[in-house]
């Protein structure tokens, strides 16, 4: 058995000619009399004919099902008239088989591949197998793949070296939990997997490495999301001797190239937005810059008005009041706007206040809206002036605590512009840079935006004194609203490194323990450096349309972090517990 033909390659031009092909049973059609194979391989589809006159054959054909793995000899020939199918390759042609073999047969599938979006994703995760074998799936692999090798060469020719750093290390501060492995040879110690290779890099940096990239696995223990694995796949990269700029041009005539070459799209600019600037008007910091919603800054406006909903933030120094205003939204029915209300509600808004623009010509008169009748007429016709509305616009408000203006207003910016089809184009780039170097987490602490050996662009003193106020230079690449990677300028001065553990109350001989090393390569002639690191799976599942990173992932976990088609993560055996000398507390390990 060997073919002499992929399914894609049987055309006209090999009319009367005898060839074989090989491959699963896309779709099994039996027309009374004449039997009828859709054969797949990896490439495409083509149409094979048994007829009764070829008795055996067509005996086998009759036992066959769909997915059956199957080889057939037979002759090229044009389709009947009437029967071209012109959305296939080889939809001028057909085989009329003279010879079939089952190379394997396959048991009733769990799922027929074309009906594949009524079973559900845990089905498809269970029988990945089968899921893969969908066209959509083959091909979003065969991009990855195209995309990483891309990527690979564009950094090769930039000089960059490939170096591998370890699976089973230490703790990476990146501000996940972390998965551990136990130790056999050192009883009660345990690995932990990286969270990203950023301890390394950084010490591969002073190891006089001065371009490293590397296909990175990382592994997060975090709360998952559809852009979110516990296990994914960082393009890491870092730089000696090298800023911040010199990073971001890089980075950003790699992912043009890449978009040109394998998907021949023109990125065009990548604008530089501040995240403060990100924050004012979009409401978070990876805009979809392909909405043209913004977030105007109205609360000086509404200081000594009699509203409350507006006066006290306005009076607030941690609040804000922002509107949007949606061109031509007056087209917005009651019962949307309630929905959106309900929807900002989610985001711990306590309201969502709108004016319609009704009749720009009557002023007050012309507007709708269940707030102006609180609202002075001054007060009014300057926000008007402010917002610079016009007939046909509806202003949505948020009034409060910033943190909550933004998380809702953002969102509701995504939604509105999804709603009423407002995006402007299909891709829009852009860099977030001089990120704030800390924020406090709940308990008042302060933790880093990035990750602590990002270096701050003060002095030391200043960032003792102000700590909150320090901006860095990190940089974020955000494209059509996903964070696709993200990195910085690193500390190379070790007063400036034991500052910034310090104010993190990481003390020296827990940063002994946790990343001794590091600190130490840096005292020992570090250059300064920079890097950055892309989420493939990210950058893939944008690339593909995909509304998930889970659909660019050959075996994915689910929401819960397991793997249905291996049943991931399973029990141990007692021996190998014994070895690792683990012991359950609390738990019946046979649960
Ligand atoms: P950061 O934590 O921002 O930076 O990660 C870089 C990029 O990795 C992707 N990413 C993820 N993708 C899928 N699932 C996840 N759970 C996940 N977490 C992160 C994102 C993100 O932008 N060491 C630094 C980089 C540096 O400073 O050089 C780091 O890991 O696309
Ligand atoms: P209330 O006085 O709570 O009935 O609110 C009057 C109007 O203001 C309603 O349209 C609310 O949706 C809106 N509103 C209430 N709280 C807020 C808020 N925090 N931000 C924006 N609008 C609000």
């Amino acid at each position: 058995m060997k073919r002499t033909h992929k399914c894609n390659q049987i055309n006209i031009d090999l009319i009367g000619q005898e060839i074989s092909v090989a491959g699963w049973i896309h779709r099994r059609r039996d027309h009374g009399g004449v039997i009828f194979f859709d054969i797949r391989d990896e490439d495409g589809l083509v149409q094979v004919v048994y007829n009764p006159d070829s008795e055996e054959t067509f005996a086998l054909a009759e036992n066959c099902r769909n997915e059956y793995v199957v080889f057939s000899k037979g002759l090229v020939r044009e389709r009947p008239e009437g029967t071209i199918n012109s959305n296939l390759a080889t939809g001028e042609v057909e085989i009329v088989a003279s010879h079939l073999d089952i190379l394997n047969p396959s048991k009733p599938l769990p799922f027929q591949l074309d009906e594949y979006t009524s079973v559900g994703e845990e089905t498809r995760l269970t029988y990945r197998f089968l899921d893969l074998r969908r066209s959509e799936m083959q091909q979003n692999l065969r991009l990855r793949s195209k995309v990483s090798s891309r990527l690979r060469n564009y950094l090769s020719n930039e000089e960059f070296i490939e170096i591998e750093t370890p699976i089973l290390t230490k703790a990476t501060p990146e501000g996940a939990r972390d998965y551990l492995v136990p130790s056999r040879t050192f009883p009660g110690s345990f690995f932990a997997l990286p969270q990203s290779p950023q301890l390394f890099k950084q010490t591969l940096m002073a190891s006089g490495f001065e371009r490293y990239y590397q296909f990175a696995k990382c592994f997060r223990d975090e709360d998952l999301r559809a852009d979110r694995q516990p296990e994914f796949t960082q393009l890491d990269i870092e730089l000696s001797f090298a800023d911040s700029s010199v990073v971001m041009n890089l980075i950003t005539d790699m992912i043009k190239d890449v978009f040109k070459e394998s998907l021949s799209i023109e990125l065009g600019e990548f604008p530089k937005i501040s995240y403060k600037d990100a924050i004012e008007k979009y409401g978070i910091d990876k805009p979809d810059l392909r909405n043209p919603l913004q977030l105007l800054e109205v609360k000086t406006l509404f200081k000594d008005c009699d509203f409350k909903v507006f006066s006290e933030p306005a009076n607030d120094d941690d609040s804000r009041i922002a509107a949007i205003r949606v061109p031509n939204g007056k087209s917005l029915t009651r019962k949307q706007i309630d929905d959106y209300t309900n929807f900002v509600a989610n985001y711990g808004a306590k309201g969502l206040a709108y004016i319609r623009v009704e009749d720009l010509s009557k002023g007050k008169e012309g507007l709708q809206s269940p707030i102006i009748k609180f609202i002075d007429d001054e007060i009014i016709s300057s926000l008007m002036k402010t917002l610079e509305v016009e007939e046909g616009d509806i202003i949505f408000f948020g009034a409060g605590k910033s943190n909550i203006v933004n998380d809702s207003l953002a969102a509701l910016r995504d939604l509105v512009a999804k709603d009423l089809d407002l995006l402007i184009c299909d891709w829009a780039p852009c860099w977030i840079t001089d990120f704030p170097m800390f924020e406090k987490n709940k308990s008042g602490d302060l933790t880093p935006l990035h990750h602590p050996f990002t270096a701050p662009t003060c002095s030391i003193e200043s960032l003792k004194n102000a700590p909150l106020e320090a901006l860095t230079d990190a940089y974020d690449i955000v494209l059509n609203g996903t964070e696709l990677g993200g990195g910085s300028v690193r500390i190379h001065d070790q007063e400036m490194q034991k500052t910034v553990l310090s104010l993190l109350k990481i003390d020296e001989r827990e940063a002994e323990e946790k990343f001794g090393f590091l600190i130490s390569a840096l005292q020992h002639g570090c250059p300064p450096h920079a890097g950055l690191a892309i989420g493939l799976d990210r950058l893939i599942m944008l690339m593909t349309h995909s509304d998930s990173i889970r659909d660019v992932i050959a075996f994915p976990k689910t929401q819960t972090a397991s793997c249905l088609l291996t049943d991931a993560p399973g029990h141990a055996a007692q021996d190998q517990l014994d070895e690792l000398h683990i012991r359950f507390h609390g738990l019946d390990k046979e649960e």
